[in-house]
């Protein structure tokens, strides 16, 4: 079992990351819970039928009173009034501040698990149990939880750390192919933004990756989650150096949101995102064109998208941008790769060299 910490002083966390669940897991969920009388178990109902009974015999061995609650599947499950569902069952049950909430699932079931834990009783304690890559590698770590507005994403939301994050990687075997490559946007991004070793780890063992070897991706999946927790024991609020993580959401988000939440997956926006920022920093004379080279063709690779989905305009998405939580004094913010490992954020990129970018990747 690998172990990663993530430095939160009283409130700090480990990442515990195991090839199948074990029993030591189950003695750091209890310990990771003092006091805790009541587990109510929540995921979907497509993750339920895979992983449910493996999670409860887990959190049986705790010797805790366990509850389940499937909430609707998807992106669009991501509102207030999921929550409120959560929260409705939270109180019919008589939970209490001795309860806990499990997250089984994707980012969308922890985001809104941890959204309910946050607010329930002004706050009581939660742990992730992810099953996506995507949630291994950057949603269950960190604490943003939240839920989207029709007009935007994630704008409404707490920071609220979980208790645990315990990771078991044989979940991933019952993962979409699909989904799994979205997730490894956000591996990549983890590379781009801190660490040129770990990127070339992935340069070469792309292959071992997505045949699901299992000792690569104990040291991807670590290796991402050493970079997430580094950067959230720095800035937990994102006054500074978290922003670093929004790499390839500026334009991800933008296009994600015109598609609805429901047509472009997280990972693949923030794929094309990160293309598209990585060209707006070579345009902008702060990377050299090898970097844009070796980021495309490493997310070309993976089968992600590298083009923008050719129903949207430039405009749109421009606009759509506009509306983010990245937005300042109405200047985008963006992250911009300096080279494979680097990044630095501005805000004063012309909106000339955005469309421009946005127009040679696809957009009317
Ligand atoms: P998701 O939660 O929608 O899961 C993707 C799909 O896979 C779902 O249909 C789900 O039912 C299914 N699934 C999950 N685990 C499975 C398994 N093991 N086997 C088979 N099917 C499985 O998507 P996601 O990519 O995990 O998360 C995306 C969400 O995460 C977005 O809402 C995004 O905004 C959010 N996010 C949050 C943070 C954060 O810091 N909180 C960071 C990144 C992304
Ligand atoms: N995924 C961005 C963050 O956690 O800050």
């Amino acid at each position: 079992m690998k172990e990663i910490t993530v430095g939160l002083g009283e409130r700090s966390y480990p990442i515990l990351i195991c090839e199948t669940a074990t029993h030591e897991m189950a003695e750091r969920i209890r310990q990771a819970l003092p006091g805790c009388d009541h587990l109510i178990l929540i995921s979907n109902s497509t993750i339920g039928r895979l992983h449910a009974s493996g999670a409860i015999h887990l959190l049986e061995t705790t010797g805790t009173h366990i509850d389940t609650i499937e909430i609707p599947e998807g992106e669009t499950a991501k509102n207030t009034r999921v929550v409120n569902y959560v929260w409705d069952f939270l109180i019919e049950h008589n939970c209490t501040r001795q309860s806990a909430l499990v997250a089984l699932g994707g980012g969308v079931v922890g985001d809104i698990t941890g959204f309910a834990a946050a607010c329930y009783m002004r706050g009581i304690n939660f742990i992730q149990l992810p099953t996506t890559l995507l949630s291994m590698v950057d949603s269950s770590v960190g604490g943003k939880t939240g839920v989207n507005h029709p007009r935007a994403k994630n704008v409404i939301g707490a920071f609220w750390q979980p208790r645990l994050v315990c990771i078991n990687l044989g979940t991933l075997r019952t993962l979409p192919v699909e989904e799994f490559r979205s997730g490894f946007a956000e591996v990549i991004k983890h590379g781009v933004i801190r660490d040129s070793g770990y990127f070339e780890y992935l340069e070469e063992k792309l292959d071992a990756i997505f045949s699901l070897d299992t000792h690569t991706l104990e040291h991807v999946v670590a290796g991402s989650c050493q970079i997430k927790a580094e950067v959230v024991s720095k800035d937990e609020r994102e006054s500074g150096l978290r922003a670093i993580l929004n790499y390839g959401h500026t334009v991800g988000h933008a296009i994600e949101a015109l598609g609805d939440y429901g047509s472009i997956r997280h990972g693949e926006g923030v794929a094309v995102g990160m293309i598209a920022a990585a060209e707006i920093s070579h345009r902008m004379n702060l990377c050299d064109a090898r970097t844009v080279e070796r980021i495309t063709k490493l997310i070309e690779r993976s089968s992600l998208p590298t083009r923008l989905p050719g129903n949207l305009t430039a405009e749109s998405v421009l606009e759509r941008m506009q509306l983010d939580k990245k937005v300042r004094d109405g200047k985008v913010r963006f992250v911009l790769p300096t080279g494979i490992g680097e990044v630095t954020i501005r805000n004063d990129v012309p909106p000339e060299t955005i469309a421009d970018v946005l127009h040679g990747m696809g957009c009317e």
